[in-house]
């Protein structure tokens, strides 16, 4: 029996029972069908059932895809980017890349000026200020102004000279104020994030042995959270290379000239510069282990 003609049947037994009809005499040929119909139904839906409980399980949903952050995109393209057979000719054309970028500029709160990074491209130690002031500015070279006369003077103390180190900062441009003079800020989060591609390429072409990042603000940049004063003393790890905070040179200025001398934080610093050394494994005389020793 087709579904038509057993609808046609139904509505016909329904309308008789609405007449008040408590048996329809059927044809025994009909009342054949209309069995056969209702077999066949049951087994319509016995099969629907089995279809549904044999249906391939819903694809699994797409293995979640872990979504690079932007600062590691630009990064990635830095480093595909980056050109030479050299690690001072892979600099140089970063350097070229910095000048360029549209990132740091977009902000509109960094001034022009590129200051990129000065010292060896093969050097053991790297060091990471905050972002050049106007001095550094003015000479297009990190750490040139009064903090940076304090790194050169922590460096000749390890026996090293500027040229023997990498010396870059966090932020690549001197952050902008209104009527600014010489006046000096740190830089916003942000105007690190826009800068942060380039630190992180310095890192992996010069892979230097140890970083140090001098002060909070280049602790912030490389995602070491925390006040320096617990940070330091002891080494993290940025890009696998092993980083000593410690605190940064103004901060030593600074101290000098309200405490008479500033030696605890002198000490301190002197002390992390020691852990330093020996991860690189410099020499160590004597005379340097006594620096500031308590008496
Ligand atoms: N302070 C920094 O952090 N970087 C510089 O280049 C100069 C001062």
């Amino acid at each position: 029996m087709s579904i038509q003609a057993a609808s046609v049947l139904k509505a016909y037994l329904e309308q008789r029972r609405a007449a008040g009809a408590s048996h329809v005499p059927l044809r025994p040929d009909s009342l054949e069908r209309l069995r056969h119909y209702r077999q066949g139904r049951r087994t319509r839906a016995a099969e629907v059932r089995r279809l549904l409980e044999e249906e391939p399980a819903p694809p699994e949903p797409p293995a979640k895809v872990v979504t690079e952050s932007p600062v590691e995109r630009a990064k990635a393209d830095l480093v595909i980017a980056v050109e030479g057979a050299t690690k001072a000719q892979k600099l140089a054309t970063l350097a070229a890349l910095a000048e360029a970028a549209p990132a740091p500029r977009a902000l509109g709160s960094l001034r022009d000026t590129l200051v990129f990074a000065t010292g060896s491209p093969e050097a053991d130690l790297m060091f990471i200020g905050e972002a050049p002031g106007a001095e550094e500015e003015r000479q297009r070279e990190p750490f040139v102004g009064p903090a940076g006369q304090k790194l050169t003077d922590i460096l000749r103390a390890m026996g090293l000279e500027r040229d023997q180190v990498y010396i870059t900062n966090i932020c690549k441009f001197r952050p902008a104020m209104p009527d600014q003079g010489s006046s000096n800020r740190a830089p916003t989060g942000e105007e690190m994030r826009a800068c942060l591609p380039f630190i992180l390429t310095e890192i992996e072409i010069i892979r230097p042995k140890v970083i140090i990042a001098l002060g909070k603000t280049a602790c912030e940049g490389l995602g070491i959270e925390g006040p320096v004063s617990r940070l330091r003393g002891r080494f993290f790890e940025v890009r696998g290379i092993p980083a000593m905070v410690t605190f940064h040179p103004s901060f030593i200025l600074r101290e000098e000239r309200l405490t008479g001398g500033g030696i605890e934080v002198k000490r301190q610093v002197w002390e992390d510069m020691l852990q330093v050394m020996e991860k690189c494994g410099l020499p160590i005389s004597a005379k340097q282990r006594g620096f500031f020793q308590r008496g």
